[in-house]
């Protein structure tokens, strides 16, 4: 459930009154970069890493910070207040900014355009948690750049929905040689039967979740072993477990891929105990 109270360009203003350029290069092109960062208890976890990562997505597409760090830092702090946010979700966006529509970028100073709003309750229902979900299978057809947080999310969009009219809950891109690469907005986890976990490497093939990162170090931390690699398909059908991570979705059990069973065909011991690391790590206030 989204919340009452935006920040868009510079104001605090109610969202269902927030408008937006349609000159806006975010709304005309998709050229622009996003951020989901949750809240919890309110407090913002793993924040520095969301921002690090935004700042990335900027330089890469060449998009100026629309304002300094630490006032994006008190921009948050005050939405939460003023929401009265304790647990959800904060969305940020920022694309190059309004300009005549030209694809190329505008050749006058344009300041970026900046859209903060929050939300309530995003998270999946504990059932689907208790009971692990389907994710069905997709070739990839996204640009090269997956690792840039976009908001040019088509195909995104067109997976999530595939997902939805087989009655899963998530598409795994398939790459030309076989090997996932991730979810349409998750991460895509597997763990064989002598109990390796593993999880794509980083590079441009997949987005850096956060919450990937954060799980690679609670469960080395807690002596498991985790490899950064591919996996095949095939990988994922005869894995013991799988699961996904990502900031809405925390880590939930993957039961189903296109249409076969997962180990015990019930949430594995390793996805409950990522689960559980993850959620101490929240409560905690997400601070190492
Ligand atoms: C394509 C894709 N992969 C992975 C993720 C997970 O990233 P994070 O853990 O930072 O939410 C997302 C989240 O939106 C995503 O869109």
């Amino acid at each position: 459930m989204s919340s009452g109270i935006a920040f868009v360009n510079g104001r605090y203003v109610f969202k269902k009154e927030a408008m937006v350029n349609v000159e806006d290069r975010g709304y005309q092109f998709a050229d622009g970069v996003y951020e989901v960062i949750a809240v919890s208890n309110s407090r913002l976890i793993d924040l520095d890493a969301h921002l690090d990562r935004l700042s990335r997505s900027l330089a890469e597409l060449e998009i100026a910070w629309p304002l300094k760090r630490r006032v994006l830092v008190l921009i948050f702090s005050k939405l939460i207040k003023r929401n009265n946010l304790k647990d959800g979700n904060i969305y940020l966006q920022i694309s190059r900014g309004v300009a005549n529509r030209n694809h190329s970028f505008p050749k006058t100073r344009v300041r970026p355009s900046l859209v903060i709003t929050v939300s309530k309750f995003g998270r999946p229902s504990d059932k689907k948690f208790r009971e692990g979900v389907k994710v069905v299978t997709m070739q990839e057809n996204r640009w090269s750049r997956p690792d840039i947080k976009s908001i040019a999310l088509l195909p995104n969009v067109l997976a999530k929905e595939f997902a939805y009219k087989k009655d899963s809950f998530e598409t795994w891109f398939l790459d030309v040689d076989q090997t996932i690469t991730e979810g349409s907005s998750t991460n895509a986890w597997i763990v064989h039967p002598k109990g390796e976990i593993v999880t794509r490497e980083l590079g441009t093939k997949i987005l850096g979740g956060i919450t990937r990162a954060r799980m690679v170090e609670l469960a080395r931390s807690a002596g498991m072993f985790v490899t950064e690699k591919p996996f095949s398909l095939q990988d994922a059908l005869s894995a013991e477990e799988a699961f996904i991570t990502s900031t809405t979705s925390l880590v939930m059990p993957v039961i189903e891929i296109d249409g076969k069973t997962i180990g015990s065909g019930r949430p594995g011991p390793v996805a409950l105990k990522l689960k559980k690391l993850y959620e101490e790590f929240c409560i905690k206030g997400g601070v190492k």
